[in-house]
């Protein structure tokens, strides 16, 4: 931390504030003290201006598009690293040695199974219930499975919630998926990798071997690791703040999960493939970008725009890259590939977009991909989810091993009515 200090004047008095410097991106203003001395608080309801913690996970520059998890450039790691190696990386802090790697997949892969009640639970909900709230809801219960691992206090409980979120995560996923088509559940099979068992559990049926093409494998570990985390984005944000009272793990990514379904976060990769599907052709974009524009109009550009990157999200980049290895792979093309590129292009050469630096994030091409490769609409944000568990544990970590680590109690500018009496109803 710096010894820089910032003055604030108001009402004829000064206050002296700390200014602390990170490792890199923009210093801090710390406001700790703020209310005891001024009796005064910030305001900033969406948080544009406010650090809400300190971190050493991930780094986001907005106005460069860089993004680097544990100082790894995001691109290095979707071409030459592997989902569960930035896990471990994002958990753990460095680059795990061969020695140490496998004896995480090995780790991980033994926390693959489901406690065979929680079956019950897929159960309980309709065929064609949205499998965010399954995930939500099976999430969830799991605290009332692994009683012996909720002890947040206890670094060796932390270790196992940790590992258990991350390796079922997959096989809630996939039950999801297959209750909403009527097959039966696939158990796990630990002697595929963490993207291919779920591939397996996926699409693959009791009734013949499930064959896995190199390049689709590939191309879901990479999505994988494009959403795995992303600094204090809204969801990581819902998983501080309720592992904040002391929540269990099990709980606090059930609630990560509810906020990323929203289609301003997480859900966006579902609403931007029906977006695109509602324009269809090239020639009825120009439409769709005035509606985009018209502030009477509440539609918006799906997968377009950040509330940090101010240039190209370096994720939609490698996504779009990987869209055209999907096609190639599976010999198959999709006429809306075509409408996202000529609606990425027109969008970027429009001053409104251009004036706004509104630019297509990790939304915007993976749904193209994820139906490419036969998920349906529906599952999209819970692929979202399956990989950004990982951001969210490590992040929930962190946060529980700070020891200065509080309840988080944000105030309010209150402009309610002022104090008044009560009237008997016989009398109003
Ligand atoms: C994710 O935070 C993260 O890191 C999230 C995420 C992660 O990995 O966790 O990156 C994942 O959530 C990506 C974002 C996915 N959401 C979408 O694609 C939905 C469409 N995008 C917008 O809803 C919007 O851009 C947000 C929600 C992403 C960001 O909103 P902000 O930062 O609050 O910005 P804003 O709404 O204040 O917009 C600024 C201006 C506004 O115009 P003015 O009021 O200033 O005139 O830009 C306009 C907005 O109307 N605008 C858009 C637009 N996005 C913003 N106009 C048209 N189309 C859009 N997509």
């Amino acid at each position: 931390m710096g010894d820089k200090n910032a003055t604030l004047s108001v009402g004829g008095n000064s206050y002296e504030l700390p200014v602390f410097e990170g490792s890199v991106g923009p210093d801090v203003i710390d406001i700790r003290k703020l209310y005891g001395q001024s009796k005064m608080f910030t305001y900033d309801p969406g948080y544009t201006s406010t650090a809400s913690c300190e971190s050493a996970l991930t780094y986001i520059d907005g106005e460069e598009g860089v993004l680097l998890h544990r100082g790894y450039p995001i691109g290095q790691l979707a071409e030459s690293s592997n989902f569960t190696e930035v896990s471990y990386l994002l958990l753990n802090g460095e680059l795990p040695d061969k020695e140490t790697l496998d004896k995480f997949n090995w780790t991980i892969s033994r926390h693959t199974m489901l406690h065979e009640q929680l079956i019950q639970f897929y159960r309980g909900f309709r065929r064609d219930a949205h499998p965010m709230a399954i995930m939500c809801g099976v999430v969830g219960a799991l605290s009332a499975f692994y009683h012996d691992s909720t002890d947040i206090s206890d670094p060796e409980h932390r270790r196992i919630s940790s590992h258990r979120l991350i390796a079922k995560m997959p096989t809630i996923a996939a039950m999801a998926y297959k209750y909403s088509i009527g097959q039966p559940f696939l158990y796990p099979d630990n002697s595929l990798s963490y993207t291919g068992n779920f591939m397996r559990m996926t699409f693959g049926v009791p009734a013949e071997p499930y064959e896995l093409h190199p390049a689709v494998e590939r191309a879901m570990d990479r999505i994988f690791i494009l959403h795995a985390d992303h600094e204090q984005n809204a969801s990581t944000s819902t998983v501080r703040l309720a592992g904040s009272s002391g929540a269990n793990p099990f709980a606090c990514i059930a609630a990560g999960i509810a906020c990323l379904w929203g289609p301003a976060h997480g859900g966006a990769n579902e609403a931007a493939l029906n977006m695109l599907r509602e324009i269809g052709t090239p020639d009825k974009i120009p439409h769709y970008i005035e509606r985009a524009k018209d502030k009477n109009d509440p539609f918006r550009l799906m997968g377009f725009g950040h509330r940090v990157y101010k240039n190209y999200d370096p994720r939609a980049t490698v996504m779009q890259k990987t869209v055209r290895e999907v096609f190639d792979a599976l010999k198959v093309d999709d006429p809306l590939f075509e409408t996202a590129l000529r609606l990425e292009e027109l969008a970027l050469h429009d001053d409104y977009f251009v004036e706004k630096k509104l630019f297509p994030n990790v939304d915007f091409y993976s749904g193209i991909i994820l139906s490419a490769i036969g998920f349906p609409t529906t599952m999209f944000t819970a692929l979202f989810a399956l990989a950004r568990t990982v951001g969210w544990v490590a992040q929930w970590n962190e946060m529980i091993s700070d020891p200065g680590q509080k309840i988080g109690r944000p105030r309010q500018l209150y402009t309610g009515p002022t104090q008044r009496d009560y009237v008997p109803v016989e009398n109003r």
